[in-house]
């Protein structure tokens, strides 16, 4: 089978990363502490007790790094930006010298050809906001505010691609609702207020973005969007799966292409529970007009109805078939099915700004990684990608998560996405095989 599927001119192959999973340096240079930073502190939350504080050192290795996706032949890269190390108390005065990171950052990518898409805000929040009432907090909305503003006058179009959130659903769910994310908050209530502040944060920063003037950049945002399915074609599983997307997917999609939320999930979580945070204008703010959409899709979800689940009555059923090393179901077809999703909503142009897996990966006695899992998985997806385009979907790039191997949230360094392995004890990078799969892909269907 070819490998060449040809994509349309100007496809941006890339790789994405996030600031607190690979930067380290966590106080380094008058950064200030990230919600991650005091969260990992606690005992027992991190599979294997690691922390960021080091991660892949990226803070130091950056031109390596982008040396490695030069290599690959990466056309664009997708990163995020730690607000603690602009803002470190939140607000206030910026730190120069963690701009200047960001600054030397994005010229080594330029100097590749390579095409910077920066995330605001992927989970890392300056701990003295958090100090404040975090995302429960509508001030907080303000402050990101500014933090996006300062930075599109400071990169500007240096920057062509911006988005504001990374899969706001995470944050808002596992951050303040499961406790299972920094800041280990566990008050199911806080879910929707949280996510209502952090989609009025991110339209003030596309305020702030046009008021900015750019004359080249984009501004979007990344969503998490996993297909929802019912295990059975029984009318309780149908509505347990269409509670789910509600809850994760049109929660999110509604607000910032219609201007309001699913009437279904206000009925469901009861109007009275989301009004104190709304205010009037609020969703006109939230639906300002954007250039493109981030979609991070990885798997698809079974559902059945079952009422032990007091948020939304439904219960995940296992996979049956092959898995990746988080257990999640490996099912290309997630790619169109979350894309055609977005396209209900809108015809703006989408990315798939993640999607990746992890697996146990082996290093061999003469250091070889061959991950032909992970070849296998990307080969599948990549294909479905395709799929998507020929049903005329407008998909202008797809960046694997990740490039290299990082730290993975709560399952700490137990869990490698990488195209390139990280041997931790001594920094050293390593492409697995799967780097140069994806490398001798995009020469092929890259013009
Ligand atoms: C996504 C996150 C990303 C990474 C992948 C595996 O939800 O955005 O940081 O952890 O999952």
């Amino acid at each position: 089978m070819s490998d060449k599927q040809d994509f349309p001119p100007g496809f941006l192959w890339g790789a994405a990363t996030a600031a607190y999973q690979i930067e380290g340096a966590w106080d380094e240079d008058g950064k200030g502490e990230s919600i991650w930073d005091r969260f990992v502190r606690r005992p027992g939350v991190i599979a294997d007790g690691a922390t960021g504080d080091v991660a892949c050192d990226h803070y130091h290795r950056y031109a390596e790094d982008v040396d490695h996706m030069a290599a690959m032949g990466l056309n664009a890269y997708r990163f995020s930006i730690a607000w603690p190390r602009i803002f470190p108390n939140g607000g206030g005065r910026p730190n120069q010298a963690g701009l200047d990171f960001y600054r030397r950052l994005i010229a080594a990518l330029h100097r590749h050809n390579i095409t910077p898409m920066a995330t605001l805000y992927h989970w890392d929040l300056p701990q003295a906001l958090e100090d404040r009432g975090g995302w429960a907090n509508r001030d907080t909305a303000m402050r990101f505010a500014e933090y996006a503003s300062f930075l599109f006058h400071a990169l500007g179009d240096d920057v062509p691609l911006w988005a504001t959130h990374n899969e706001p659903f995470i944050q808002g769910f596992y951050g303040y609702g499961n406790g299972e994310n920094a800041p280990g908050r566990r008050n199911p209530w806080a879910i929707l207020p949280v996510g209502h502040h952090l989609l009025l944060s991110h339209g003030m920063a596309v305020d702030a973005f046009r008021a900015a003037n750019l004359s080249a950049a984009q501004i979007g945002i990344v969503l998490m969007i996993w297909p929802h399915h019912p295990v059975s074609q029984r009318p309780a599983d149908v509505r347990a799966a269409r509670r789910v997307d509600g809850a994760m997917n049109r929660i999110f999609l509604e607000p910032l292409f219609r201007g309001c939320y699913p009437e279904d999930m206000l009925t469901h979580f009861g109007r009275r529970l989301m009004r104190p945070p709304i205010r009037p204008g609020d969703m006109e703010i939230i639906s300002r007009p954007i250039d493109f959409l981030g979609v991070n899709t990885y798997t698809r979800i079974v559902h059945t109805a079952d009422w032990r689940d007091v948020l939304v009555g439904a219960r995940q059923i296992p996979p049956h078939g092959p898995t990746t090393a988080m257990g999640w179901e490996i099912y290309p077809n997630c790619i169109v099915e979350a894309l055609q999703k977005v396209a209900e909503y809108t015809d703006i142009p989408l990315y798939i700004t993640e999607n990746g897996a992890a697996f146990d990966d082996l290093v061999e006695p003469d250091g070889s990684i061959n991950d032909a899992t992970r070849i296998d998985y990307l080969w599948a997806h990549i294909a479905a990608a395709r799929r998507a385009i020929n049903a005329g979907i407008d998909l202008r790039g797809y960046f694997v998560w990740s490039l290299i191997d990082n730290f993975e949230w709560a399952q700490g360094k137990t869990k490698r996405f990488g195209l390139i392995h990280v041997d931790y004890a001594t920094q050293r990078r390593t492409w697995k095989a799967s780097a140069r799969f994806f490398r001798d892909l995009i020469a092929k269907n890259t013009r």
